[in-house]
């Protein structure tokens, strides 16, 4: 069993983050997404239009999710990557080099984005959308 571990909002999920798991999961037979909670979020002065009971719900309804878990910081992944015996590390080109430090512990592996697509477009266009009605 070869485990794939990734993190993210994955906020109005969208066709780059499907091509991401996609993708992420085609690297190894059970995939681990570790989504950031709505405290974490916040800390980082972000803040995402679904809470994390409804991302984590949209995520579990997918075929290629095998468990989605809270990302509540930022220096777990290392505990993480322990604990659910990740072999593989993956994130979107956005956060390359960024993790590199995991590669003591397992295969760390950047994808190219998906182009021309992001919650914050999605969210953004969602608020021109209400202002104009
Ligand atoms: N991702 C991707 N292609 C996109 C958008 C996201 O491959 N067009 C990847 C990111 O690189 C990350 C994962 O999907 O590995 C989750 O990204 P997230 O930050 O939740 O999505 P964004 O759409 O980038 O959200 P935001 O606009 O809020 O930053």
């Amino acid at each position: 069993m070869r485990r794939v571990i990734t993190y993210g909002t994955f906020d109005t999920l969208h066709h780059g983050h499907i091509r991401l798991l996609r993708r992420a999961r085609e690297l190894g037979d059970y995939l681990i997404v570790a989504l950031s909670t709505d405290e974490f979020n916040a800390s980082k002065g972000k803040s995402a239009l679904f809470s994390y009971e409804e991302r984590k719900a949209d995520l579990e309804a997918l075929r290629m999710v095998d468990l989605v878990i809270p990302e509540r910081t930022w220096d777990q992944k290392v505990t993480d990557v322990r604990l659910y015996h990740a072999d593989v590390f993956t994130m979107g080109d956005d956060w390359t080099g960024k993790f590199d430090f995991l590669k003591d512990q397992c295969e760390v592996t950047y994808f190219k984005r998906t182009p021309s697509i992001s919650s914050t477009q999605i969210r953004n266009a969602m608020t021109m959308n209400i202002a104009a009605e």
